[in-house]
């Protein structure tokens, strides 16, 4: 594996569709720490998300198309992709990104693209995880960090992290408690990918500094 020195720094794109709490995570996350790369690119499908405001009082560059603008979905994805690709990334992090990107765009980047879920997959997939897991009355939940293939919210999963629900409880405290632990695990997995600590064994994701 040799040292991290020799090993090229990571340009890291984040793509977000909303507030861009988890975007800003691992931005300031990767200022703080050596994690061997730098959120070069914020990608947006929405002009009013609170990420592109984080990003640009980040100095880093956005890319906003807007979704509802009724632009063909092929047309869409393409101009994505171009951006990504003319801004050379070696990492895709989508942080609340709500939209599903295309099968060719993934199979381009396997391997290369990450996300993070607010339950503990396989439960609760979907883009109401929080809630669903509430409202089916499951006492352990939390927030999975994993590769992105063809299919939803299924890829090799690198970390997880269980959030208990206490009695009464509410939604939004539970919310509260889900994103303190997706602003932890979330920067610690863009460290492992970027530092190439992460080896993929069929549906099993190996940390190398732990294994
Ligand atoms: C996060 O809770 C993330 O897990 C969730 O969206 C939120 C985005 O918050 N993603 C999904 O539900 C994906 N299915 P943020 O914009 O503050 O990072």
């Amino acid at each position: 594996m040799g040292s991290i020195l020799n090993r090229k720094r990571k340009r890291i794109a984040v793509l977000a569709s909303g507030n861009g709490s988890n975007m800003q995570a691992i931005s300031d996350y990767s200022l703080k720490n050596d994690i061997n790369g730098d959120v070069v690119f914020v990608v947006t499908n929405n002009p009013d998300a609170y990420a592109l405001v984080r990003a640009k009082n980040a100095n880093i560059k956005t890319f906003c198309i807007d979704f509802k603008k009724n632009i063909p979905r092929q047309e869409f994805d393409r101009e994505i992709s171009e951006a990504i690709k003319n801004e050379k990334i070696d990492l895709i992090c989508l942080a609340g990104y709500m939209l599903l990107l295309n099968t060719v765009f993934i199979s381009e980047y396997q391997n290369k693209i990450i996300n993070i879920h607010p339950s503990l997959l396989p439960s609760f997939k979907g883009v109401h995880g929080i809630k669903d897991a509430f409202d089916y009355g499951v006492k352990v939940t939390g927030v999975t960090v994993h590769f992105v293939d063809c299919e939803l919210d299924h890829g090799p999963i690198i970390l997880q992290e269980a959030v208990q629900i206490n009695e009464g409880e509410t939604a939004q405290q539970l919310e509260a408690k889900i994103h303190e632990v997706e602003h932890k695990i979330y920067p610690l997995a863009v460290k492992y990918f970027c530092r190439e600590e992460l080896k993929i064994i069929g549906r099993k994701v190996c940390i190398t500094e732990r294994c």
